[in-house]
This record gives structure tokens, sequence and C-alpha cells, in this order.
């Protein structure tokens, strides 16, 4: 039996939301393929891949998609390149690496490890990031992490981070970066519960400065979330992570769309993958979504799990920033409001937009 557009809808939504690997998808494919199952759902439960629940929820969104006609050119090929195991790598990482050494592990990520090194010539601390050894096994993967590293390269903005070098050792690619002494924007959050309206609008304006200049040269980042701003002891934002950036006028790797993350910020389009596409308004969004956090100490979109954040990301209605903190100005919850607008058309027009917007409002408060 063919593989269907439903099944193929199923595959996708499991693997950006990271419950299911790429070589799960592809044994499910094998059994529908088989005839062993009828569908991708009864195919995850006779594997013991997925609960009856679970199935069941990633059943609800893929045949929403499917009844929307979205997501029509998914290829089980793109569904299955862009799924990722689970970072579970529990193997041993070098204390040296390269020209650096004294390597200790400061974060992990989705899609690296980073670590606080030192150059072994002049002291010189850096923030390396490692691409995870289970990864290391697949071509794409590599492959990403060096466009990761190109994009970043080619960036030079006081907001984003720096690349010193980069290089290989053994099973190890890595690059450095700048080291950023400071905290994200999300243990910002997590220890004040929220922010002031004026300093998480001068945070966000500040972020959406550089994203303006990464879209003017052709980047969208596309995993914009607090997790992956910086905020420097100096006070300045500094962005991180291009790893699922995409570059207009290069083959795209993670497929239009696909990315693991955390689905409380994607933008719908992101979701839906397929027709609508992924644009600089998708960054706009993600970044509302941050600054809607920031000011409230909520994302708009909860669930109990990933499935329940991403059908209410589609489909519900979430409260203004407002409503959840009273004292704050109407014009910023307003502001907040456009940048999440659920269709790109009625959000605002580019980065340099919102950060004017947000620039305005700044003025206006710091003279009030
Ligand atoms: N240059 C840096 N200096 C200090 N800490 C950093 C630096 N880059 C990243 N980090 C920390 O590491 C975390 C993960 O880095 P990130 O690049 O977002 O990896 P991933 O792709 O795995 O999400 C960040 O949230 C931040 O806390
Ligand atoms: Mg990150």
């Amino acid at each position: 039996m063919p593989v269907s557009r439903y099944d193929r809808l199923f595959g996708h939504v499991a693997s950006i939301t990271g419950l299911l690997n790429a070589a799960q998808i592809e044994q499910l494919f094998a059994v529908v393929e088989m005839g062993e199952a009828r569908d991708m759902a009864t195919a995850a439960q006779r594997k013991g891949l997925l609960s009856g629940d679970l199935a069941a929820s990633v059943a609800i969104i893929a045949s929403e998609l499917a009844a929307r006609r979205i997501a029509e050119d998914i290829s089980p090929r793109a569904v299955v390149g862009s799924g990722r195991s689970p970072a579970t790598d529990a193997r041993l990482y070098p204390k040296s690496l390269g020209d650096y050494r004294n390597l200790k592990q400061i974060a992990r990520g989705a899609m690296g490890i980073i670590f606080r090194a030192e150059h072994v010539k002049d002291g010189r601390v850096v923030a390396l990031k490692v691409l995870p050894l289970h990864m290391v096994q697949d071509q794409r993967e590599i492959e990403r992490f060096r466009r990761e590293i190109e994009t970043v390269t080619a960036l030079d903005h006081p907001n984003i981070v720096k690349i010193i070098a980069f290089g290989q050792d053994d099973d190890f690619y890595y690059y450095a970066m700048e080291f950023l002494e400071g905290r994200s924007l999300r243990e910002l959050i997590h220890d004040r519960g929220h922010l002031s309206p004026f300093y998480a609008a001068e945070l966000t304006r500040d972020a959406a400065r550089g994203l303006a200049y990464a879209h003017a040269h052709g980047v969208i980042h596309r995993d914009v979330k607090p997790s992956n701003l910086m905020i420097c002891k100096d006070g300045v934002l500094k962005i991180v992570d291009f790893g699922l950036a995409f570059k207009k006028q290069s083959p795209n790797l993670t497929a239009t769309g696909l990315s693991l993350g955390t689905p409380a910020y994607m933008s719908p389009e992101q979701i839906e993958g397929g027709r609508n596409e992924v644009s600089e308004r998708s960054d706009i969004y993600s970044l509302g979504v941050t600054l809607y956090e920031a000011v409230t100490g909520r994302r708009p979109f909860e669930g109990d799990n990933h499935y329940d954040v991403l059908k209410r990301v589609l489909f519900d209605q979430p409260p203004s920033a407002i409503d959840l903190n009273a004292g704050l100005p109407r014009e910023l919850s307003e502001i907040i409001g456009r940048a999440m607008a659920k269709a790109q058309q009625d959000r605002y027009g580019h980065m340099e937009e919102f950060a004017k917007a947000l620039e305005g409002f700044i003025e206006r408060e710091a003279s009030a």
C-alpha cells in the first residue's frame, strides 16, 4: 500500500515535535507500505512507538492539515530528512578540541553542545558549539552545521554573536564564538517572572535590529525564542543559534517549515509547512511571541503536550497581553498582537517596521 498524504503529514507532525526520529518514521512508512498496518497511527501503536492517546493526537492534527489542503508537497524523504533523534548522546566529550582547551559544558540544546573553553596560546575565552556525536553519523546534519557556520560568519552586526574560528577534530565538528557573559532571555524571564514593558521593548527592539540586518542579507533565523537571545552583562542583546536559519538562494537543507524545537514559538506557517512559505514575517511572529512572554511571564499558547500547543498555535486566538497584565500600556499590547497575527499579511511588513514601532513606544514612554 502506498504511503498516503495523510501518512506523510502524520510523519511530518511527529517529526517537528521530536516525538519520532527519522529512523522510526522510516520504519513506520515501511510498515504501511507492506500493508502490515492501514495507516501511520496504527503502525506507530503496533510497533510500540506511540501510545494510543498520542497517536490519536498526532492523527487529529495530521487530518486537520490534510483537510486544509496545505503541506501538499511534503515528500516522505523530506519528512525523514528532517527528523532528529533526541539528544541523548551520553558519550564523553574531550577536554580539548583543536586549539581550545579546558572545555566545560555550559549548555546543551537540540542541535549543539555549548562549552566554555580557552585558546591554548593566548588564553582567550570562547564559547564552542559542538555538533552532538549522534548527528555526526548523518551527512545532512554535518552539512547543516557547515551552513550554520557559513551563515553566522557572513553576518556582522552588534546584536548578532560573532564567530571566531571553526574546525574539526576527529569526530568533533565545532565552531568558536565570542563568549557571551550573561544570561539568556529565557533565564531572565524565569528568574524575574516577567520584565517591565520598557525593558522588554528595548530588548525586543535590539533583537529586531539584528534580525532586520540578517533579513537584509537574505537570512531568516526561523528559531527566534528567549533561549536564543543572550543578554550580556553590559546590557547588549545578542542573537545566537542560526542552526535552523534559511538562506535565500541556496538549497534548503531543513525543508521549509520542518524544524524541531519548542512549538510554542513556531509560526502557523512553520507548522503547516508546504504552501504557506516561511518568510521574514515568521521571525516577526516568533519575536512577537517572545515579547508576549517577556511582559506577561506566560506563553500565549500552552498545552499539556506538543500537540495541544501545535493545535492552539494553528487554531486558537490567545488572550491579548494586556488581558494577562493589566499594567501593560495598550500600545505595546497592540504591537505584540500585530506581530503575532496568524496570517502573515496581517503582521508588520518587515522587521524594520516592527523595530520602528517598538522604538516609537520606547521614546513615548521615556518622555512620559
Ligand atoms: N556565545 C555564547 N556564549 C555563551 N553562552 C552561549 C553562547 N552561545 C550559546 N550559549 C548558550 O548555549 C545555549 C544553547 O546554544 P544554541 O546555539 O542555542 O544551541 P542549540 O542549537 O542546541 O539550541 C544558549 O541558550 C545559551 O544559553
Ligand atoms: Mg538554541
